[in-house]
């Protein structure tokens, strides 16, 4: 199954937009211990910055604008440097800033090797990278491989008559006979994945929109240009890549049918299994070839891959079998599959990453440009806040890397378009209603009370800022020690200062126990080693944990971050965690 197939389950959800309620401030936040012991991490860990990085997605026409027009920009970026340093990031993903038509909002590229202007011009770019690197941040880039533009020159050529030499660039097909498409293979934005031109009178296959269509990766000349791309970017000093799409870059050969399932989707279409466009085994090659791409680089640029895989084992031949491939393939498990706050689930995914890779790293993640926010997914409409504050501790806690989404820490929420004429993002027009498209994770950044949320100075941004931005913005929650935003900077910081978090093994404890999520983070020295204990439910839990079997003596917890009313030292026989409450405690 592929992601936008598992946003459609998504997107049947009912999408609350309940205020975040604020609570007692009762964070304890880090000591003046930090720094030293920060450094004592890293002395005693020369593991690339990626085995522990914090990425936050940056979509760039929703994060700050400054010269008006309501759209983002690359100078608005360079200007929120200071905020993502003090919120702790170490790199920063650029949704795709290149030259385009727009209709995927430039998931379409016309021109791969410079900026829209929209954005700004690459001067600004090249600043931003030079800002990025005086903040400590590195900077990825959002790399489409599949397709690209039906504006790229490229295909222009390709479009141009049969025996063009760039026609085989892409995937051009006889029909059945007239009117009727090569096979039944479909678009994951809805309906046949072949358009005709007339022109030429042969289909090309487009996965995604009918603008974009898919590149032959089994043409040694596309290869070469796309590394060739890459290279741009990286001799220009940027830290890597996320490469989207990556599991859609080959299709069968013999253009065999998909296999149909039972049901409709949100299009209306028949259901497929998607066998013969996904995942096919060539897809390794090129990943292995990408990163002796990235390795023939000094300073670990690091491979983001965009991987909706069925299971955490399917993972790892995405980190590769044969030969190094990506260093931080998504882990979707544990974020995207059932939006359902089950403790078991959590476990059991979270131990799956721990055991089923290799020893690989995971890349955690809860939110991204693709699918309705995490608040709404897996808020009950009461204790949204709590909840929002269990999931950031799962992605800062556990033996991850942690994939962040901007507004995620100020706990943004869904604002999805009402009507039809309202829809920016074309599968919202294609679905409507059934499937509204993603305009409702993209609304603009909430940075304080301001016109337009101080995204913009504009009467017309791109999209509505999301009406809850007086109390939820950057901000009010800046000044608040009980907030999200609070929350999620102080557990950045103890996951890069705590040599237990930072370095630990993840082992999981009570865990037969089927209302709260708890595991040790067992220190790899002598130092004390982490307990993470949060409740998964709207009652009081008492628990009792006795750690000897993981060969620790320690019998009491001294909170380093807790949420929800815990007692900041605890007798670890007897911890009383109340409703949602979330324990990050220094076993003593
Ligand atoms: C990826 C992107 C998505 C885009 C698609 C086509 O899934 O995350 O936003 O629409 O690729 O490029
Ligand atoms: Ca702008």
């Amino acid at each position: 199954m592929s992601k936008h197939k598992r946003r459609l389950i998504l997107a049947g959800l009912a999408i609350t937009s309940i205020g975040l309620s604020i609570t007692e401030p009762d964070l304890i936040f880090p000591t003046s211990q930090e720094a030293p012991a920060r450094q004592a991490a890293q002395e005693a860990n020369p593991a690339p910055w990626w085995k522990h990085a914090v990425i936050y997605e940056i979509y760039p026409r929703s994060f700050q604008d400054t010269n008006g027009d309501g759209i983002g920009d690359l100078q608005g970026i360079s200007e929120r440097l200071g905020y993502l340093q003090d919120l702790g990031v170490n790199a920063i993903w650029l949704s795709p800033i290149y030259p385009s038509p727009q209709v995927d909002f430039g998931y379409d590229i016309s021109k791969y090797e410079a900026i829209d202007p929209m954005y700004g011009t690459m001067a600004d770019f090249d600043n931003l990278l030079a800002e990025a690197q005086k903040h400590d941040i590195r900077v990825l880039m959002d790399m489409v491989l599949n397709h690209t533009s039906d504006q790229h020159p490229w295909f222009i050529e390709s479009r141009s008559s049969r025996d063009n030499p760039k026609r085989d660039w892409y995937i051009w097909r006889d029909g059945k006979g007239p009117g009727i498409s090569p096979n039944n293979w479909q678009s994951l934005f809805g309906h046949s994945a072949w358009q005709y031109d007339p022109s030429t009178q042969q289909w090309y296959y487009h996965k995604f929109y009918p603008q974009q269509p898919d590149l032959n990766w089994r043409n040694p000349e596309v290869r070469k240009a796309m590394y060739d791309v890459c290279r741009f970017w990286l001799d220009k000093g940027v830290g890597g890549f996320r490469l989207d799409a990556i599991e859609t870059l080959f299709e069968d050969t013999r253009l065999r049918d998909e296999k149909i399932l039972p049901g409709r989707n949100a299009y209306g279409d028949p259901n497929e299994d998607e066998s013969r466009t996904v995942d096919l085994p060539e897809i390794h090659e090129v990943m292995r070839e990408l990163r002796q791409v990235a390795d023939s680089y000094p300073g670990d640029r690091v491979l983001v891959g965009e991987t909706y895989t069925r299971t955490t084992h399917d993972l790892l031949s995405m980190y590769g079998l044969d030969g190094p491939e990506l260093q931080l393939p998504m882990d979707t498990q544990v974020g995207f599959i059932d939006n359902k706050l089950d403790a078991g689930a959590f476990r059991q995914r979270i131990s799956a990453a721990e055991n089923d890779l290799d020893g690989h790293v995971p890349l955690f993640l809860f939110d991204n440009h693709d699918n309705p926010r995490s608040w709404d997914r897996y808020g009950d409409g009461m204790h949204n806040e709590a909840i929002a504050k269990i999931l950031a501790t799962v992605l800062l806690t556990t033996r991850s890397a942690a994939l962040m989404y901007y507004g995620e820490e100020i706990g943004m929420v869904t604002t999805p378009p009402k009507t039809r004429a309202e829809v920016q993002d074309p599968i919202g027009k294609i679905g409507w209603p059934k499937e509204k498209g993603r305009d409702g994770e993209r609304t603009p950044m909430q940075w304080d009370g301001s016109k337009d949320a101080g995204f913009s100075t504009t009467d017309h941004t791109w999209l509505p800022v999301a009406p809850n931005y007086p109390t939820i913005n950057v901000q009010v929650e800046s000044r608040n020690p009980g907030s999200l935003l609070t929350w999620y900077k102080a557990l950045i910081a103890l996951r890069r200062s705590h040599p237990a978090l930072h370095l630990g093994s993840n082992i999981m404890v009570n865990a037969t126990d089927p209302n709260m999520l708890s595991y040790l983070r067992k220190n790899p020295g002598n130092g004390p080693s982490v307990l993470v204990a949060m409740n998964f439910t709207a009652h009081l839990r008492i628990v009792s944990y006795d750690l000897k079997a993981q060969g620790i003596e320690g019998a009491t917890g001294k909170a380093l971050a807790q949420n929800g009313g815990v007692a900041k030292a605890v007798e670890l026989s007897h911890v009383a965690l109340p409703p949602f409450a979330v324990l990050v405690a220094e076993v003593q």
